[in-house]
């Protein structure tokens, strides 16, 4: 049962979603761990929930890994159905939740399509994009020094954000690894697919005045502060700038 939104969108349209949109290695995941809780959102990475899914022997897990594995995209069907479904878990016994904070979604025409009409369906909105830019020379130094942990999903960098401790999370403790998909041939089609396929869903958002813009190219404490106070207003946080290190 979708209580927390339900009940929040019988009082109007309360729930407010917003979409963290950048190329990979922009910091979208970085950010997103800083500022979805002091926002009141829940962070659905579809990148995150292909990498649970990935570490089952499923069928479906193997089929995904195929396409992540290469750099391509998902089928539009599959990602629909495992985002949609965390959605409505999120949603469910958290009245807290002013929306979702969507990183890796929408990435093309067709997924912004199903989006709006997700959106429009639950009489909810969509109220900010946040557009985080960094120049591309950048990207590949911070994917190919990237590290995830293995329980939590957080990510580290070797140099810019290293963990306390090598290898380890310094949120749960649990194992750090390189993501299958950070080599150079699969960050190369994942950034040509970007640059094709959804950078350009901006220009349907700018018009409607959606879109926030943030300079990545930053530390990531000073990107944070620039996403809270842009977004803070909008969505009218339950606490003010409390961000993580
Ligand atoms: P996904 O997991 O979403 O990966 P991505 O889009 O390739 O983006 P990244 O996670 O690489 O970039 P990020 O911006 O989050 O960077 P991060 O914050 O980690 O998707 C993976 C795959 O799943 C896709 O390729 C596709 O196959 C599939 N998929 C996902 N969504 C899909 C969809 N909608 N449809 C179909 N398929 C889909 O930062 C990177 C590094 O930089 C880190 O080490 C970090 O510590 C460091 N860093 C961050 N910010 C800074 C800073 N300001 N200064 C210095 N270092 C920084
Ligand atoms: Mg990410």
């Amino acid at each position: 049962m979708l209580k927390a939104f339900d009940s929040l969108l019988n009082e109007s349209s309360d729930v407010k979603h917003v979409v963290i949109l950048g190329p990979q290695g922009a910091g979208k995941g970085t950010q997103a761990e800083r500022i979805a809780s002091p926002l009141g959102l829940v962070h659905l990475a579809t990148g995150d929930l292909f990498r649970s899914l990935m570490a089952t022997d499923t069928a479906l897990a193997n089929q995904v890994r195929s396409f992540v594995d290469a750099g391509d995209l998902v089928p539009d069907e599959v990602t629909a159905q495992v985002l949609f479904a965390a959605l409505d878990d999120a949603a469910t016994g958290h009245p807290e939740l002013v929306g979702a904070l969507f990183d890796g979604y929408p990435r093309n025409a067709a997924q912004s399509q199903v989006l709006a009409e997700k959106i429009e369906e639950r009489n909810e909105e969509l109220a900010a994009i946040v557009h985080i830019s960094v120049p591309r020379d950048v990207l590949m130094g911070r994917l190919t020094g990237r590290l995830i942990c293995r329980e939590c999903g957080r990510s580290f960098h070797k140099v810019f954000n290293p963990p306390a401790q090598e290898n380890i999370c310094d949120v749960c403790g649990g194992e750090l690894y390189q993501r299958s998909d950070d080599t150079p041939d699969a960050v190369e089609r994942r950034l040509a697919i970007y640059f094709e396929q959804t950078e350009p869903l901006l220009n349907t958002w700018r018009p409607k005045g959606l879109v926030h813009e943030i300079d990545g190219n930053q530390s990531i404490d000073q990107v944070a502060a620039d996403i809270i106070a842009s977004l803070n207003r909008l969505l009218e946080p339950q606490s003010s700038t409390s961000q993580g290190s």
